[in-house]
């Protein structure tokens, strides 16, 4: 057990800061943390498949980066094991006490800070749901690298350090306690962090699965932390809570199969749309980068987030994605786009319609044989809602900011939401989160996914798009610069250390384009199958990552 904890320190010290791409012939993983790669390759190495080798990840991701990892969050999954590709649903759902004016007349930022932000959460049912689905390894092998490094402790990360400074002050008492040292100080990069408190919530998962964290001792330590934290969640909430399978929104892509986030995220339908109009426009006529693609590439995703703000919860609200999605519309769509000139179009209106019949992680994992987990998990914010439950030290999630909170207004990522997303007892909140799969000829041969807000949208359309259609090798797709614009506000925002080169920027202000330099962006986390057979993993430098496998 101690070489094994030696290699993790070591493993962790030696690592650069930046992005190494990797390549393996059996399994390969990319995800946040250095650790949790070495968790997952060592489930690998006992045999364990693709699911196995995901729970381990997020797992240890729980341990070592709670502020986007914590099982106090939800999240989305979509697997291929064999010839079965299915889509989790573990999203958060809202408290049976909440409705669609719940937060009319509450104190500003409710949705985002405190009990009143956190929506019931799903990363442990929706892991046990995966096992049971598809787990070939014993369900406690997976726990047995993150409650060592609960007990005995990891060196926390630069960014660790970062991210928890950010959130002292929204912390509650437990916050406090847990995540720093005596009289509030803070643990340094490469300091040891011990929770013990977290293992024994691991060790109840172990032996018992999701009883505890749903329907007993965990689940009291939730629901007392969030009503001391001024919220409304019930011990009922919890045990009713139940994780969804869907079918991915697919769609064909110049010779790739494309499998989608449906509804309640709106990555598919937005992704669907900005593919499709790549090809209605043949951006390929453009190079890579120029000013005329990245023009044309923030136009497609300005008309393709246009019907975000119609989108819900499938199982409350009525979803337009044939519209959306239809050729007609879509003609439309490309005939709007100007080569010269940005142009706002009106928003889209419900009742124009035809009838018709700040926190996140992402993990890509896949296997020779096109096996593949491609899971986003988040818990919003940093740290969520900055509530920590009084007893097991869970970062409990701020989720419910991601509904229609207040109409007209914009949420934490500038997002005007509409009416299908009003909050509902039991419903959950529309999500950006897009984990895709692609596959050539019926095999998968990437898997990708970001975290981000709104942001993941358009780097994973534009991931894809440098994977598929640029023919950029793996880690330039992930490192290039990217664009985002999300129809509302109708700026095209561009990252301060991601520039498009000087000359780009400067012809890209000719469109008249308001143009926000922003110094925060996604992180795309990808593993390809080439068509060598070699399996290539890489990460976004843009933040924390790491790759590996076998
Ligand atoms: O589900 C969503 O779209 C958001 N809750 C995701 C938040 C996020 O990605 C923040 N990450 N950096």
């Amino acid at each position: 057990m101690k070489t094994v904890f030696i290699l993790f320190i070591s493993l962790f010290i030696s690592l650069p800061a930046h992005s190494v791409p990797f390549e393996g012939s059996k399994i390969l993983i990319s995800c946040q943390s250095p650790y949790a790669v070495e968790a997952g390759k060592q489930i690998a190495a006992k045999g364990g498949n693709v699911v196995d080798v995901a729970i381990a990840v997020a797992l240890t991701e729980a341990v070592t980066s709670p502020y986007f990892a914590s099982i106090g969050g939800g999240g989305f999954a979509m697997v291929k094991m064999d010839k079965d590709l299915k889509v989790l649903d573990f999203r958060e759902t809202a408290p049976s006490a909440t409705n669609p004016k719940f937060y009319l007349d509450k104190p500003s930022k409710s949705s985002q800070n405190g009990g009143m932000a956190v929506g019931v959460p799903g990363i442990p049912a929706g892991l046990w749901a995966l096992h049971k689905k598809y787990g070939k390894l014993h369900w406690s092998q997976l726990f047995k690298t993150p409650i060592l490094l609960a007990t005995k402790g990891f060196q926390v990360s630069g960014e660790w350090t970062k991210r928890t400074q950010k959130t002292q002050n929204r912390f509650n008492a437990a916050g406090k306690k847990y995540f720093f040292k005596k009289k509030g100080k803070l643990y340094k990069p490469g300091e040891t962090l011990k929770q013990k408190q977290l293992a024994r919530v691991l060790k109840e998962m172990r032996n018992r699965n999701i009883v505890s964290f749903y329907n007993g001792v965990v689940a009291r330590d939730i629901v007392k932390s969030v009503k001391d934290a001024g919220g409304v969640m019930t011990a009922k909430d919890l045990k009713n809570y139940k994780v969804r399978w869907l079918s991915p929104l697919t769609t064909e892509f110049k010779g790739y199969t494309v499998h989608l986030m449906p509804p309640p995220s709106s990555g598919g339908v937005v992704l669907a749309s900005a593919l499709k109009l790549t090809e209605k426009l043949k951006l390929d006529k453009f190079k890579p980068l120029s000013h005329e693609e990245l023009h044309h590439i923030a136009e497609i995703l300005s008309r393709s987030f246009r019907g975000r703000a119609l989108l819900g919860d499938p199982d409350f609200h009525k979803n337009p994605i044939k519209f959306l999605l239809s050729d007609k519309y879509l003609t439309k769509m490309a005939k709007s786009i100007d080569d010269d000139e940005t142009e706002k179009l009106d928003p889209l209106l419900t009742k124009s319609l035809p009838k018709e019949s700040n926190e996140t992680t992402h993990i890509s994992v896949l296997d020779k044989d096109g096996n593949a987990v491609s899971m986003t998990i988040t818990l919003n914010g940093n740290y969520g809602s900055g509530v920590v439950t009084n007893r097991y030290g869970i970062a409990l999630n701020n989720e419910m900011d991601d509904f229609t909170t207040l109409p007209g207004k914009p949420n934490m990522f500038g997002l005007i939401q509409g009416e299908g997303n009003h909050v509902q007892p039991g419903k959950r909140p529309l999500s950006s989160m897009s984990p895709t799969l692609v596959e050539k000829n019926g095999k998968v041969i990437l898997a990708i996914g970001s975290p981000g807000g709104p942001k993941i949208i358009s780097s994973v359309f534009q991931g894809l798009y440098r994977i598929l259609v640029s023919n950029f090798e793996l880690d330039r797709a992930l490192q290039a610069p990217r664009v985002h614009h999300q129809y509302l506000p109708h700026k095209l925002f561009v990252e301060k250390n991601f520039m498009p080169s000087r000359y780009v920027m400067k012809e890209l202000e000719d469109y008249d384009h308001i143009i926000e330099v922003q110094d925060w962006w996604s992180r795309l986390y990808a593993v390809k199958l080439r068509s060598d057979g070699i399996l290539e993993a890489a990460f976004d430098s843009r933040g924390e990552g790491a790759v590996g496998g076998l």
